[in-house]
C-alpha cells in the first residue's frame, strides 16, 4: 500500500515518522521479545526496544562507529535498560552471521533509521550495498507477524538514491509473505524522510 501525502505544504517532520514507526513497533512488540536495531546511531530507537521487549527481551544493536555505541550506551545505562541490549560494533550487513543461529524466525522486529549519525561525521552513511543486504538478512530472520521498519532520509549525497533502492526492494517481495506499507510525505523540497514498513504475514 502506498500512502501519499495530501496537497497541505507543511513538510511532515523526521520526528513525526519516527512516532509512526514506534506507534507500528509499539502494537507488535511483547514482553520478551528479541529485536534488532540496525543502526544505533544515538540510541534513540534502541532505548525505545529496549522499553517495548521488557526485562526478558533482547535487543540487538549493530552500529559501524564506536562513537555512537557509547553514546547510545550511556543512554541506556542512564535508563537502566543496558541490560536489555546487547551492542555490536559491526555492520548491520553481518548480522546472520553475527547472531545466534537460534534466532532465525524469532525476531519480532528489526528497524533502520538510514543515514548519518546526527552530531557525528556525515560522511559515514549507510550505504545502498550494506543496507539491502541487511534488509535480506532481515527478511529471513523476521518471525510470522514480525516487522521491519525503514526510516530513509533523503536530503543528503546518496540518500535519495538509498530511498530508491530500499523501496525498489521491497516492491519484490512476494505479498502473499509480506505487507509492504510506504509513507512518503508532502515534501515541496523533494528531501523529507520516507519510511517503510514491513510486515512478514
Ligand atoms: C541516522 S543514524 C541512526 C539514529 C538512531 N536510530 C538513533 O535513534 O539515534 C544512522 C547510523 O547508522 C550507522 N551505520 C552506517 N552504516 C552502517 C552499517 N553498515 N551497519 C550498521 N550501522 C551503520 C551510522 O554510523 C549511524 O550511527
Amino acid at each position: 500500500m502506498l500512502h501519499r501525502g495530501s496537497s497541505d505544504p507543511t513538510e511532515v517532520s523526521p520526528n513525526s515518522l519516527v512516532q509512526q514507526a514506534h506507534t507500528a513497533l509499539a502494537a507488535i512488540l511483547r514482553e520478551g521479545d528479541a529485536v534488532i536495531d540496525a543502526t544505533v546511531g544515538n540510541g534513540h530507537d534502541t532505548l525505545f526496544l529496549a522499553q517495548q521487549v521488557g526485562e526478558s527481551g533482547t535487543v540487538y544493536g549493530f552500529d559501524i562507529q564506536q562513537q555512537a555505541l557509547d553514546i547510545a550506551y550511556a543512554r541506556l545505562q542512564e535508563a537502566g535498560l543496558e541490560r536489555r541490549t546487547s551492542l555490536y560494533h559491526a555492520g548491520h550487513e553481518a548480522m546472520a552471521v553475527v547472531l545466534p543461529q537460534s534466532l532465525a524466525g524469532r525476531l519480532k522486529a528489526v528497524v533502520f533509521n538510514l543515514g548519518y549519525l546526527p552530531g557525528g561525521d556525515k560522511v559515514r552513511t549507510t550505504t545502498i550495498h550494506t543496507t539491502l543486504a541487511a534488509l535480506e538478512q532481515a527478511r529471513e530472520l523476521l518471525a510470522p507477524g514480525g516487522g521491519i521498519s525503514v526510516l530513509a532520509y533523503t536530503g543528503h549525497p546518496g540518500g535519495r538514491e538509498e530511498a530508491e533502492a530500499v523501496k525498489a526492494w521491497a516492491h519484490t517481495l512476494a505479498p502473499d509473505y509480506y505487507k509492504v506499507q510506504i509513507t512518503i510525505p508532502p515534501s515541496q523540497s523533494g528531501t523529507a524522510p520516507e519510511w517503510l514498513w514491513i510486515v512478514r504475514v
